[in-house]
């Protein structure tokens, strides 16, 4: 097969590495790519926007199957164009993709089929938002309804803060249309985790749990960036929660999109919150998760191109997964003053010496390659992926592959997995683990 993958990221150099371990696959190309994916893709400079270059790229090259990375291009509706031309894609239809790409369509759905999600309110008008106001308790979470690169969501402490939240939102638009409504939510307490359900429209496979570290610093301080870190599996999720998730969240959305005449293919990424009331939902997204997705597929021992053949053809009751049992860690490498401003075109040192190191593999993110050297160009530079027998070992293997690593103020978090080992060890002393 000739397979096309939608992306730059380093979930997609983690996509186009499984996919390449398929028998079936014959070629793989990566629009636009990065300097990793390069490796084992043919980069082609189209991007992810122009649905109209990709769709002719994929008639032209006779692409069996296209696999779609990020969200927007998702919301804007590639799945139906590439559908509606006989190409096959896995993805959701933009409809389906409106769990993601409306919170305003996304907590009316849960509302409506009994899904665990926070108390909300939405609204289209800045002064309605704000004449609610002082009724609501705090922190309340403002929520942009569209698309906003993971920056829509905003914690407020009062009525102050909220109400310049609205205006930020709804007025001034820094979100641009995202802004056009908005959803008011409860705040909710306890630990995230990442499910990740690959679906066909009827039948859906769960995959193994993670877990990201959003923020920038250690200890989950400073500003939320685009992840950095995950681990998987999540220890969090005894076999008790993981059932609860399917039952009370996963299930229903399958069921629910079907009855709705959406039915929903590809990947269900559920952002939970662990209460102690029970897993809540926090977001839906409708495509893998980045940086879980580079500590999830690698422990995934079956043919993924298979299971999204099966996502998209229906028979997913065909497909069952096999996963190693090791823990998989990643660490995020950034470029110095990420998420804020931050220098690009500097080269990176020392990946040849970390790829020497067993159970290691280094995923490339905003990266791209210049005669024979690969040089920094986002923020997100590298995600370093290692295996160990748990956490404590798998922190240990890709620890000492990010050491090796370098390039001028570069940036990574020493705690990831460190929430992880704390819990398996409170979890041996017998502590009891309400959230
Ligand atoms: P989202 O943009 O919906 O993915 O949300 C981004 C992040 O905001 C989540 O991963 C949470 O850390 C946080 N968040 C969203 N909704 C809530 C909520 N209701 N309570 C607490 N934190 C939230
Ligand atoms: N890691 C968060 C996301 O992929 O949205």
């Amino acid at each position: 097969m000739r397979i096309l993958v939608i992306g730059s990221g380093g979930r997609e150099h983690t996509l186009v590495w499984k996919i390449s371990q398929s028998s079936m696959v014959e070629k793989i190309y990566c629009a636009p790519g990065n300097g990793g994916i390069a490796a084992l893709a043919e980069c082609v400079d189209i991007p992810v926007s122009d649905i109209d270059a990709l769709l002719a790229f994929a008639r032209d090259n006779k692409i069996d199957l296209t696999v779609v990375g990020p969200e927007a291009p998702l919301v804007d509706g590639l799945v139906d164009v590439f559908s509606a031309a006989n190409l096959k894609v896995f993805g959701p239809s933009k409809a389906a993709a409106r769990l993601e790409g409306s919170k305003v369509f996304s907590k009316e759905f849960m509302y409506e089929y009994g899904i665990p999600t926070a108390p909300f309110i939405t609204f289209s008008d800045s002064n309605d938002a704000k004449s609610f106001l002082n009724q609501a308790e705090y922190p309340l979470v403002v929520k942009a309804d569209g698309l906003a690169a993971g920056k829509g969501v905003i914690i407020c402490k009062d009525v102050p803060e909220a109400e310049q939240a609205i205006d930020q939102i709804m007025e001034e638009k820094i979100f641009h249309e995202a802004g056009n409504q908005i959803v008011l939510e409860e705040c909710l307490v306890g630990e995230e985790v990442s499910i990740l359900a690959i679906c066909d429209g009827d039948q859906y496979v769960i995959l193994e749990s993670s877990q990201d570290h959003k923020r920038i610093f250690d200890d989950d301080l400073g500003p939320n960036t685009g992840g950095m870190g995950a681990y998987s599996p999540a220890p969090i999720l005894h076999y008790d929660i993981a059932r609860e998730i399917e039952e009370s969240i996963i299930d229903p959305v399958v069921r629910g999109m079907k009855n709705e005449d959406v039915p929903f293919k590809g990947v269900l990424y559920a952002g939970l919150m662990i209460t102690a009331e029970g897993p809540m939902v926090l977001e839906f997204n409708v495509r893998f998760g980045d940086p879980e997705t580079q500590a999830v597929l690698p422990r995934l021992k079956s043919d993924l191109v298979e299971i999204m053949l099966a996502s998209i053809d229906g028979s997913l009751d065909k497909v069952s997964l096999e996963w190693d049992s090791r823990t998989c860690l990643c660490v995020v490498m950034t470029s110095g003053g990420y998420p804020g401003k931050y220098d690009k075109n500097l080269p990176v040192a020392g990946l040849g010496a970390a790829g020497k190191i067993a159970d290691t593999i280094v995923f490339h993110a905003g990266t791209k390659k210049e005669n024979d050297q690969i040089l920094t160009a986002g923020g997100r530079v590298l995600g370093v992926t290692g295996f160990g027998d748990g956490v404590e070992q798998a922190i240990e293997t890709t620890y000492r592959a990010v050491e090796r690593i370098s390039f001028d103020h570069c940036f990574f978090r020493r705690d990831i997995g460190a929430r992880a080992l704390k819990r398996i060890g409170q979890r041996a002393m017998g502590v009891n683990e309400g959230s």
